[in-house]
């Protein structure tokens, strides 16, 4: 049984034309364990599909068709309280904006717990802050009892995304949805973030659905790749396949686009 089956998904937003689908027709399943990327130009509708699957759209906004299925459960049947049980707990999100997603006035730590507020309320004071420490140190902040205790404009970009993910992880999702967020970090940060999220996929099994701009990252961290355009998947498949030999003029185009000094860093690999 698949950890996420999402099939013919269609969403059009209300108040846009009856023709314009944000989403048209996307299906694709993931396996526990499973880092999928999903790339695309801008407006394609990444957001959107990682937004229906974890609830977060609701159908006061858009209407949508087709279904979702995490682990056994139909998102779109789900009640308010259902999704919120979700959410947070079997599969968290993650987004670009680190700084607009903390809140400003409150320290990193407490921003960490969020999650166990909602979803292991059993959880003391102290048992509740050594997750959160036990999370940071698994998101790659070292020195997480200081940083537990920093407000947000306190921390490094870096920092800030590891915090996020740490906050993302600390209830152990069994999927974690990554929306690009390694756009707005520079070069050597993205590559220690994407060896984060290698690190925990291999030593936690946990499963990624990675969204991004940027092939070469996604070439790196991975196993398959669904290329999206239009609201469509236009190819799908293992990223070294789709990379070897991209069936669609679309996604040439996209592997051209990519720097040739990075080709040749990935060739040497
Ligand atoms: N709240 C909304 N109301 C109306 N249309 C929306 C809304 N949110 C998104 N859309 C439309 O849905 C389509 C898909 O947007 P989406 O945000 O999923 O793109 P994306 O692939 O994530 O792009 P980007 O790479 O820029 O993040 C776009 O045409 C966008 O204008
Ligand atoms: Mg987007």
């Amino acid at each position: 049984m698949s950890l996420l089956e999402v099939n013919d998904l269609r969403v059009r937003f209300h108040g846009t034309a009856p023709d314009h689908y944000a989403v048209n027709g996307v299906s694709f399943s993931m396996e526990q364990g499973d880092i999928l990327g999903l790339v695309g130009e801008s407006g394609t509708g990444k957001t959107v599909t990682a937004m229906c699957i974890s609830g977060l759209l609701p159908r006061e906004k858009a209407y949508r068709s087709g279904n979702i299925l995490l682990d056994q459960t139909e998102i779109f049947d789900c009640t308010e309280a259902e999704l919120n049980r979700i959410l947070g707990s079997d599969i968290t999100v993650v987004f670009q904006e680190p700084m607009t997603s903390f809140n400003p006035v409150y320290r990193i730590g407490r921003q960490v717990e969020e999650g166990l507020y909602v979803h292991e309320k059993g959880l003391d004071r102290a048992q509740k802050k050594a997750r959160a420490l036990e999370a940071m140190r698994r998101a790659g902040l070292a020195d997480a009892e200081e940083v537990y205790r920093k407000y947000p404009h306190e921390l490094s970009g870096g920092m800030l995304q590891r915090a996020m993910i740490a906050a993302a992880i600390v209830t152990n999702p069994k999927l974690l949805i990554a929306d690009e967020i390694t756009t707005a970090l520079d070069v050597t940060i993205q590559a220690q973030i994407i060896d984060l999220l290698l690190d925990l996929n291999r030593k936690e099994g946990m499963s990624i659905l990675f969204i991004s701009h940027d092939l070469r990252v996604v070439r790196r961290l991975c196993s398959h790749v669904i290329v999206m355009q239009k609201g469509r998947i236009v190819e799908h498949g293992r990223t070294d396949d789709v990379f070897a030999h991209p069936e669609h003029s679309y996604t040439r185009h996209l592997i051209e686009a990519i720097p040739s000094r990075d080709k040749r860093v990935n060739e040497d690999e």
